[in-house]
């Protein structure tokens, strides 16, 4: 349960300045208004000028918990959708697109007995540059500027509520999969040693993403990226 905030101005990543805070044994949220060595999942780089939400959540889970990251994005597609936005899905594992637009990315590492759970939600920028033609923010969705603060003590909440739940009684995994993208569709699973064809058929109880690849063998897969094939 994440009862404290530590705020900063500007950090290389929140989710080393996170580690920093792992021997005190507490759970808790790291924010900072910018970054300038963010980073994202496979070494990428994550744009995070200010206006964005750059927020690492420093968890202890008690159980053995590959559901994090699509709980880190279930917070946010719940936070958002309270403010109004729909069109919100998860593509699997942990990207939050809106409108088919990447909006939010969440990845987690582990540090000792600690997982830290870094989100990173485009609230208030304008502009990504060419090589980011993907991607949207919540004030160019909505022609507006947000709150930052207040969006990111309603994620926690979120957050909170939907860790607890798992922790106690474990999660249905039916309410992730109205999220996911691309269910039933045709994708590409990208991971570090293969890309494989397949349709995504099913989340299992374990979180992860079942395929039926083209041969009609269901395989499992616990990290990798989904691409779709088809729109
Ligand atoms: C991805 O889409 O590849 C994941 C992006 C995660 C970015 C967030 S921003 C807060 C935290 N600090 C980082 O350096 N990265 C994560």
């Amino acid at each position: 349960m994440i009862e404290k905030i530590v705020k900063f101005r500007r950090v290389a990543s929140t989710q080393d300045t996170a580690k920093r805070f792992v021997h005190e044994q507490r759970e808790l949220a790291v924010m900072a208004l910018s970054q300038n060595m963010g980073r994202g999942r496979q070494g990428r780089i994550w744009f995070s000028p200010k206006g964005g939400l750059y927020v690492s959540l420093l968890l202890f889970p008690k159980k053995r918990l590959t559901s994090i990251p699509l709980l880190a994005s279930l917070s946010v597609i719940k936070t958002l959708e309270n403010l109004g936005f729909s069109k919100l899905l998860i593509n699997w594992p942990n990207d939050v697109v809106l409108n088919n637009r990447k909006i939010c990315g969440v990845v987690c590492e582990r540090s000792g007995d600690a997982v830290i759970c870094g989100i990173g939600l485009n609230v208030n920028v304008d502009g990504f540059g060419p090589r980011l033609i993907s991607a949207t923010s919540l004030s160019l969705e909505a022609g507006r500027d947000f709150d930052v603060d207040e969006i990111l003590e309603r994620l926690i909440d979120r957050f909170n509520e939907l860790y607890d739940e798992l922790q106690q009684k474990g999660l249905r995994v039916k309410e992730v999969l109205n999220y996911i993208a691309g269910l039933g569709e045709p994708v590409e699973v990208i991971t570090a040693k293969e890309v494989i064809k397949g349709t995504v058929s099913d989340i299992d109880d374990d979180w992860a993403l079942l395929l039926r690849d083209e041969s009609g063998i269901v395989r499992k897969f616990y990290y990798g990226d989904v691409r779709r094939l088809q729109w």
